[in-house]
């Protein structure tokens, strides 16, 4: 069943579609009518037998393409210069042309990773995600930011490229361990803190559903809520595709977060645990410039604890190694971090006057606020 039909047209006219049901991944293949001669499914091995769909079965009634598994290792370790060459050399053995499709079948790491090797293969051939966690499916896929990572950080090597179309389907989530439920949720907690008042109402309002991350029982729920994440996110990008202004706001809670994810080698908290611990950074550092009221900072942390966020123990954090680490984000201009930073619900701004005073008491605050205890 497919239930939302969304689009995300680029300033260069090139269109994404992007279709967010249950169970809906054959019809989306059939009716985008995948003419492509082969078709290369970048994923992991361990998902075949883990998602709750039959990946093959589906290829084979979507399509007359020659199908090609090409394996990758699981989690961050996929989005390294090996597994990039790893992909190249088995599309460049099999054979490949232009009107050739790729598909990014997986998590963030996944969609990052086979985008990037989509948009430089032959110098692009078609992309189509099919996102299966959370976090994929309402930010990573969407919005045509690819990358691997370089030993000097994260994402740093990269390109903008499109998707032709992307396939959300709920029922894929049904596989998706808890803690990563819930480490993609964060991101959906950043669309309604930086523009999306009546979503963090929603948020705020079915937390008791929303936290039991059931996706087939509140199946309707969820796809609205994964619906208006994505309409958020094309909002944003469709007006600042290459992030040369609004499109900074999408990096709320990332600053310090993903000082965060470097500082612990990025296998310790997960992308969107420390998209929590930098939101939560963000507005004691907000609260602190008063750039938001003591309320409007308190509704923030309270919608954090209500997600049972402060239930992540954040380890010590060496702040002179931190400040290292953020020194070298790609969120860096000119030598100055910016910060996106909330002045209200749904309203953020762009500050490059934070200092690093501001920094290190924001550090010290979120070390008391996400201290592990148990519920
Ligand atoms: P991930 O891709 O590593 O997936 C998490 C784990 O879930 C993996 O072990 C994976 O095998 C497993 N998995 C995936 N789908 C599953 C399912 N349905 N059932 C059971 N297990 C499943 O992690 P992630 O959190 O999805 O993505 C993180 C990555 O996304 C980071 O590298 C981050 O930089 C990137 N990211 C990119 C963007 C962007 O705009 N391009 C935005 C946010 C994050
Ligand atoms: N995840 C941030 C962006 O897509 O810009």
């Amino acid at each position: 069943m497919i239930l939302h039909k969304l689009s995300l047209v680029t300033n260069s006219n090139h269109t994404t579609n992007v279709i967010i049901g249950s169970n809906c991944i054959l019809e989306s293949l059939q009716s985008h009518s995948l003419s492509s001669k082969r078709v290369f499914i970048i994923t992991h091995e361990s998902l075949l037998t883990t998602l709750p769909i039959d990946i093959n079965d589906i290829l084979k009634n979507a399509c007359n393409s020659d199908c090609y598994f090409i394996f990758v290792p699981d989690g961050e370790a996929a989005k390294s210069i090996d597994s990039y060459s790893y992909c190249l050399n088995q599309i460049f053995d099999i054979g490949v042309e232009r009107g050739d499709t790729i598909i990014g079948l997986g998590g963030g790491v996944i969609t990052d990773l086979a985008g990037f090797v989509a948009s430089t293969c032959l110098r692009g051939i078609k992309l189509i995600n099919i996102p299966t966690t959370l976090l994929a499916q309402v930010d990573a896929a969407i919005g045509g930011k690819t990358g691997i990572n370089h030993v000097t950080g994260k994402n740093l090597i990269g390109s903008f490229y499109q998707p032709d179309l992307i396939i959300n389907d709920c029922a894929t989530l049904r596989s998706l361990p808890k803690h990563e439920a819930h480490s993609g949720f964060a991101e959906i907690i950043k669309y309604g803190v930086i523009n999306d008042k009546p979503l963090f109402d929603v948020l705020s309002s079915q937390a008791q559903v929303l936290k039991l991350y059931n996706f087939e029982h509140n199946e309707t729920l969820w796809l609205d809520i994964i619906s208006q994440s994505i309409k958020n996110k094309i909002a944003v990008v469709e007006q600042d595709e290459k992030e040369s202004s609004l499109r900074a706001i999408l990096n709320f809670g990332h600053t310090i977060g993903h000082g965060i994810e470097a500082l612990f080698d990025y296998n310790t908290y997960k992308h969107g645990f420390c998209v929590a611990f930098g939101m939560c950074a963000a507005t004691y550092i907000a609260k602190r410039k008063n750039f938001i009221t003591g309320d409007g900072a308190e509704t923030i942390y309270q919608i954090l604890r209500l997600y049972d966020y402060q239930h992540i123990l954040l380890k010590p954090i060496k702040t002179t190694a931190l400040l290292h680490h953020m020194g070298r984000d790609k969120k860096v201009k000119d030598s100055k971090i910016r910060f996106i930073l909330p002045t209200d619900i749904g309203k953020v701004i762009l500050s490059q006057d934070v200092t690093e005073d501001d920094i290190l008491s924001s550090v010290a605050f979120i070390q008391t606020f996400f201290r592990g205890d148990t519920p």
